[in-house]
């Protein structure tokens, strides 16, 4: 019974039978807080539970939460690999109590599952308990039979989120492998050994802690818990290490077969840090995550990158992440059907980013090599080379850190961060507290007072309603006029609000003695739809009826546009394959714009096949449905769900066309937007632009309907404007436009030979022969028509009919003179071309002249000055 995957089910068994919900797994991008950038606890998808501001579902919960650790205040990354009880991913176990049990009933459900349900030995169990929490020490006593030797209290004993968020005093149990393991009991100084080890984290939590470092009591004292999967499963399969479980074994199993490399020595740790990064990278990507330079995606491009450098040290001749999905899906598809849906994006994703790198890694590594080798063993490597390895080789500071940690050195973390902050900072904060995070409290509380709004714009463009709250600056305000811009919830509403990539509704409102426009419509709180409203005339207070009326045109476009996107979502992975997923989508009254994974351009053939498509699904004109359904059963059914996206309990399911060859339907997705009402609605398809937005990430622009028709339309005007530049059918344009090109450049070239024909004195005027001056032979020519590009072959040509002597050319071309100097043969002894070709220059106004004694050449503003430069030049040859 304790293999991981029999002891999640235990877990959440036990806990069922005792009247707790059960609630899945949470997507690893938190949803409602922005100042958290991945889930790393149980509990954080309860904190709204916790603080009040959201009703729980039930009184107790229990789950298996997916939790990733690398940054921020629970972060392991480091230890990673390096010690068993270290992972970026990992499960947490956890039972919750929202106002209902407290201490007595956490201790008791964990003590029973403990020793009663797992079977472990009681003797081998202690705890730890904040320092002053007598109550916790009499409840062990009591429930568990501890004697006061094996409850140790430890300043170390509170819990809390993050910088912000619930907290309170916690107790741990731990488990003692015993005394042939070294290590000690918590708070002794060898604490950190093997030998006692953590289990479970019961938190008792009271307070609400705010930025400021201020608290709150919370309304009730709840309960938290938390018990890593994975450790709990070391000690039940009596090993040490969590990479020593059942699941991590058959991993590092393929991670050796792939690379033909025995998990012994060195190399273990390698193995370890590449199946942990396995689990992370492809639950991160399952949840909707990309590789990228900032934000979340780079946390996961650093986790990626690490667990590459250890695959090249184990040396890997071809890209090795990807290959080892199957072992995954294997493994955990079972318990989190995201993985299986979500593993051809998984994969492509992995040997993408594993081949990108590869690019670079191998040269990082030399100048790492090297680097490392001037410093020597122990020391401290530069900032500088950090940085350096970061920018142009795209080792992540930690990969830097991971590599000279083996050689016993470390990094320059403050020269780092010097040579980072010459840098252009990244919007590296985008994601941390915004002014959104103070906001999104209100809106919450205003949720549990009014409820959802009632929204009926799936088939109503136009109601009347109550006004119930007016917002001003981020709090309730009793009436508001004209000029003003407020945010205004409703009863009842027929606009959408901007969720899901579809922009919000604009429109109308009216009411008794006043109008204003609705400029935006937003969700917050999950269903409130907040309308954004500059008041034109009149006074606007809370009890208004109101008339509520969509732009219809638009919303008519959005509705088009929106449909079109699912069927170009179905239509890109028919042509491009099953890992194009989307990545982003805006939909509004105007165009269509879509991201989706995928490596390399759309040729224009792909384009086609994809348009193509999408109008032969406009053409079948059959009726859109849609089913609302639980979303198990949707995706069951063969929903195509957005990764990461957390589902309520009711689905809207949307079915669109049939498929083009074979049974069933062409599309269907999980989707709250307003959709047409059959596909013909759509009327007509046309992408306007295919582009890369990021790496593996790609954009298509497109237009439905009217826009679509005016935009074929202004293309359509251009080749007739063409055809009648060039009186001559529109088919016939583009072959007029390749015969003319080709006459151009032959005309060019004829220009170009004439030219020089003529100043050779081939055909035209007679030319002045060489003639001798100062004992030398001088061929000297101004030359109408010749720019100073043209002298030099021309000067070329005279050097074979001028042995030892001077050439000196001034040619005129649109106004300008420019002057070339040759010197050949024994007269180079005696001249220097360009102080020759200076003086002229100079008689020309110009500046002066450069090159080598030999062969030099300038240029004067005054064209018309050339006979006077060749004299000037003359008669510095005379000297
Ligand atoms: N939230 C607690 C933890 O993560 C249980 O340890």
């Amino acid at each position: 019974m304790s293999s991981l995957n029999q002891l999640r089910s235990a877990f959440i068994n036990y806990f069922k039978d005792r009247d707790h919900l059960v609630i899945p797994s949470a997507p690893l991008v938190p949803q409602n807080d922005p100042t958290l950038m991945f889930v790393n606890a149980g509990m954080v998808p309860f904190k709204n539970y916790f603080t009040g501001a959201e009703t729980p579902p039930a009184p107790r919960a229990v789950s298996v939460q997916k939790c990733v650790r690398a940054g921020g205040k629970h972060n392991d990354l480091d230890n990673v690999g390096y010690t068993g009880r270290h992972q970026t991913f990992f499960e947490m176990l956890g039972n919750f109590s929202f106002g209902d049990y407290f201490k007595e009933g956490a201790i008791e459900h964990a003590w029973a599952f403990i020793t009663r349900d797992l079977g472990l030995d009681p003797a081998r169990l202690m705890v730890t308990i904040a320092p002053d929490d007598d109550d916790a020490a009499a409840l062990w006593r009591k429930i568990a039979g501890l004697p006061d030797s094996r409850i140790v209290r430890l300043e170390e004993n509170f819990w809390s989120m993050g910088d912000t968020g619930p907290c309170g005093t916690n107790t741990e149990i731990f488990y003692d492998h015993g005394d042939h393991v070294p290590g000690g009991p918590p708070g002794s100084p060898d604490e950190d050994g093997d030998r006692f080890v953590e289990i479970w984290n019961l938190v008792f939590m009271r307070w609400e802690q705010f930025a400021d470092g201020s608290r709150k009591d919370l309304p009730k004292p709840q309960i938290d818990t938390g018990m890593g999967l994975e450790r709990i499963a070391t000690v039940l399969q009596g090993v040490h290490s969590n990479y020593d479980t059942d699941m991590f074994r058959a991993l590092i199993a393929a991670s050796e077969e792939a690379t033909g490399v025995k998990a012994q020595g060195e190399a273990r740790f390698s193995h370890q840090v590449i199946v942990d990064h396995l689990r992370s990278t492809s639950f991160l990507i399952a949840d909707g995550v990309s590789p990228s330079n900032e934000g979340r995606g780079y946390v996961l491009r650093r986790i990626m990158r690490r667990a590459m450098r250890h695959a090249h040290l184990l040396g890997a001749a071809e890209p090795l992440m990807h290959r080892l999905t199957p072992a995954l899906v294997t493994e955990m598809g079972e318990a989190y059907p995201e993985l299986r849906r979500a593993e051809p994006v998984i994969a492509e994703t992995l040997r993408q980013e594993e081949e990108r790198f590869r690019r670079t890694l191998g040269r990082g590594m030399s100048l790492l090599e090297e680097a490392t080798g001037q410093v020597g063993p122990g020391g401290v490597l530069p900032g500088e080379t950090a940085f350096k390895l970061y920018d142009t080789y795209g080792f992540p500071l930690d990969l830097t850190q991971d590599a000279v940690r083996a050689l016993g050195m470390s990094v320059d973390l403050e020269g780092f961060d010097v040579a980072m902050k010459r840098q252009k900072d990244q919007a590296r904060d985008a994601w941390t507290g915004s002014g959104q995070a103070a906001a999104a409290g209100e809106w919450f509380a205003l949720r549990e007072r009014l409820g959802p709004t009632d929204f009926v714009g799936h088939d109503q463009g136009e109601v009347t309603a109550e006004l119930l709250v007016l917002m001003g600056e981020g709090a309730e305000i009793p009436k508001a006029g004209a000029g003003q811009t407020v945010q205004a919830l409703f009863d009842r509403t027929p606009f959408y609000g901007e969720s899901g990539g579809q922009a919000g509704d604009t429109g109308e409102v009216e009411w008794q003695g006043g109008r204003g426009r609705v400029i935006d419509t937003q969700k917050q709180a999950g269903d409130l739809h907040v309308h954004v409203i500059e008041i034109e005339s009149g006074e606007l207070a809370p009890g208004a009826r109101v008339r509520l009326a969509l732009d219809a045109d638009r919303r008519t476009t959005t509705r088009a546009n929106h449909s079109a996107t699912h069927l170009l979502h179905a239509a890109l992975r028919n042509v491009l394959g099953p890992h194009v997923s989307q990545k982003g989508q805006m939909v509004d009254g105007e165009r269509i714009r879509f991201d989706f994974s995928h490596g390399q351009p759309l040729t224009l053939e792909e384009i086609d096949r994809i348009e193509a498509e999408v109008n032969a699904v406009i053409r079948q004109n059959l009726p859109a449905e849609t089913k609302n359904m639980a979303p198990e059963a949707a995706i069951e059914a063969g929903a195509m769900a957005l990764f990461g996206e957390k589902y309520g309990d009711v689905v809207r399911v949307l079915t669109l066309g049939r498929a083009l060859d074979g049974d069933g339907a062409y599309s269907v997705e999980l989707c709250g937007g307003t959709h047409v009402a059959r596909t013909g609605d759509i009327a007509l398809f046309k992408i306007v632009s295919e582009s890369g937005v990021a790496a593996g990430v790609r954009r298509i622009e497109a237009l439905t309907g009217e826009p679509a028709r005016r935009w074929l339309l202004d293309q359509a005007l251009v080749s007739r404007q063409l055809a009648e530049q060039f009186k001559t059918p529109v088919s016939e344009v583009l072959g007029r436009v390749e015969a003319l090109e080709a006459q151009r450049r032959k005309l060019e070239k004829e220009l170009a030979d004439a030219k020089r024909q003529l100043a050779m004195g081939g055909g035209g005027a007679p030319q002045a022969g060489p003639e001798e001056i100062g004992g030398v032979q001088v061929l000297a020519r101004v030359m109408d028509g010749v720019g100073g590009k043209d002298l030099r072959p021309i000067a070329e040509e005279f050097k074979k009919q001028i042995a030892d002597g001077i050439i000196a050319l001034v040619g005129v071309a649109e106004g300008k003179a420019a002057v070339t100097v040759a010197v050949t043969g024994a007269a180079k002894d005696r001249f220097n071309a360009a102080e020759l070709a200076k003086a002229a220059v100079i008689a020309m106004g110009g500046q002066g002249a450069g090159g080598r004694p030999d062969f030099a050449q300038g240029g004067a503003p005054d064209g018309a000055r050339a006979a006077e430069g060749l004299a000037a030049l003359k008669t510095a040859i005379a000297g």
